[in-house]
């Protein structure tokens, strides 16, 4: 009878111990995958933002002006209330649109006229003409994209375009709903210059996934490299349901971007603009800064809403749009920035993503959980790309069950071994 009991008793005690370990596990997840749980994502209520490739741990300085140069945007402050309601034209998006004619004040009015019906026309490549193009790709494409895939790159990086073609951006990862991936190039001068682009151009024979216009590659253009992307959309792809933009340096969950996120049983969007909010942020002045924003070509204190470069998605018909409004907005070399101006031209707010955690533009610590739980991380040399891709795969249908386990058994034994000792 006591032997009973007292089995009893343990195996009670073992099973509360379980379930409390379950809450805790619940509670940390909520911690991790829902941050707006809890309010304002820690980083988004500093002061001051990101640099290059990740979050600055902030330190205290006291030079705030070369602080400044460190990152990337300065957040503003936040409106006072009587300051808000005055100034309803903020929440369009760009500050002051009256004060700067640049910008082309009327262009959202025209473009929500001639929305739907002439679905190419008055569309040219622009500027800078295309040097290779796949202009049947999307055509070719059974059915019409859900998804098409646009990535930044050059042409040094050979390799981290074939690791992307094995991984993320293989066309098989939704071949059934129309995928296409599309790498975005501009053009190397000198020697150099015209033996990367023999090689690209055999590249480009073998894959039919590369697309190059005939400006300069710099960083300083990327703008024209996105606007070229936008541009391929709209002239040759006007019906694909969705576009990515990102980098060719990411890691991108492909398929929990399309059945997770954009879920293709349900109608497309339109006027559908998300990824990593940036909101609020002030142009950088400080003239040491990489991101320097000269007040000549940005004179307002604060951007509108835009997503962070390293990956945003995109309803279709809004390729076409931003495209247009960017014919009569100035080049901003910030190429996100830059989208962001057009989006508050055409009166559109980008969408905030289900939770804080799936758009990364800084590089997230590996474990399979996160990663199946996650669209974008940021900073991957090739062949970590094809390590964690692998992983990933293999762990596919168990990659939190894994975790879990582990956790319930790494706790499980450190309690047995403290009996031991006991
Ligand atoms: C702060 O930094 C700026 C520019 O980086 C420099 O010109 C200035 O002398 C610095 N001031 C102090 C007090 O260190
Ligand atoms: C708000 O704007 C209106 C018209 O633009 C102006 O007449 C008024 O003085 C402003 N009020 C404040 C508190 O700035
Ligand atoms: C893409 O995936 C398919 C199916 O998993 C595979 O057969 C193919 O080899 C992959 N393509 C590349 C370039 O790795
Ligand atoms: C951008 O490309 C154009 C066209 O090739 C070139 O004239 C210009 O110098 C480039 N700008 C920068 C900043 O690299």
């Amino acid at each position: 009878m006591q032997w009973r009991r007292r089995h009893c008793c343990t195996h009670t005690a073992k099973l509360l111990y379980l379930l409390s370990l379950l809450g805790l596990l619940v509670f940390l997840v909520h911690q991790v995958w829902l941050p707006r749980l809890t309010g304002m994502p820690w980083w988004r209520s500093h002061p001051v933002v990101y640099g290059g490739g990740g979050l600055h741990a902030i330190k205290a300085k006291l030079n705030t002006s070369s602080q400044q140069s460190m990152w990337r945007f300065v957040i503003v402050p936040r409106p006072t209330l009587r300051a808000d309601a005055n100034s309803s034209h903020e929440k369009d998006g760009v500050a002051s649109p009256q004060a700067d004619p640049r910008f082309g004040n009327n262009v959202a009015t025209n473009t929500s006229q001639s929305e739907e019906g002439d679905l190419s026309s008055t569309i040219t490549h622009g500027p800078f003409p295309y040097i290779i193009n796949e202009p049947d790709k999307c055509v070719e494409s059974r059915p019409v994209p859900f998804l098409v895939m646009l990535i930044a790159t050059e042409a040094r990086k050979v390799e981290a375009r074939n690791a992307i073609r094995q991984t993320w951006g293989n066309e098989s990862v939704a071949l059934a709903l129309g995928f296409i991936r599309l790498f975005m190039l501009g053009k190397n001068e000198g020697e150099l210059g015209l033996l990367q682009q023999r090689m690209l151009e055999a590249e480009s024979q073998r894959h039919h996934d590369i697309i190059q216009q005939d400006f300069l590659d710099s960083y300083k253009n990327l703008t024209i490299k996105t606007l070229m992307g936008l541009n391929w959309v709209a002239m040759h792809c006007p019906r694909a349901s969705y576009v990515m933009k990102t980098d060719s340096d990411m890691f991108v969950n492909t398929e929990y971007l399309i059945y997770k996120l954009l879920r293709p049983e349900q109608k497309p969007k339109k006027n559908y603009f998300t990824g990593n909010n940036m909101r609020g942020f002030a142009p950088n002045r400080n003239k040491n800064s990489k991101w320097y924003m000269p007040p000549e070509l940005y004179p307002s204190e604060k951007y509108p809403t835009f997503c962070s470069g390293t990956g945003y998605v995109f309803s279709g018909d809004l390729a076409r749009k931003i495209y247009r409004a960017s014919l009569s907005i100035r080049h901003l070399h910030l190429e996100d920035v830059y989208v962001g101006i057009c989006l508050a031209k055409l009166r559109i707010e980008p969408t905030p993503p289900p939770n804080e955690f799936l758009f990364n533009h800084w590089r997230v610590s590996y474990s399979s959980c996160k990663y199946s739980h996650l669209i974008t991380s940021h900073g991957f040399h090739p062949n970590e790309l094809l390590k964690y891709w692998h992983h990933l795969q293999s762990t596919k249908r168990s990659a939190c069950i894994n975790t879990f386990k582990d956790r319930v058994g790494r706790a499980h034994s450190k309690r047995m071994n403290g009996r031991r000792q006991a």
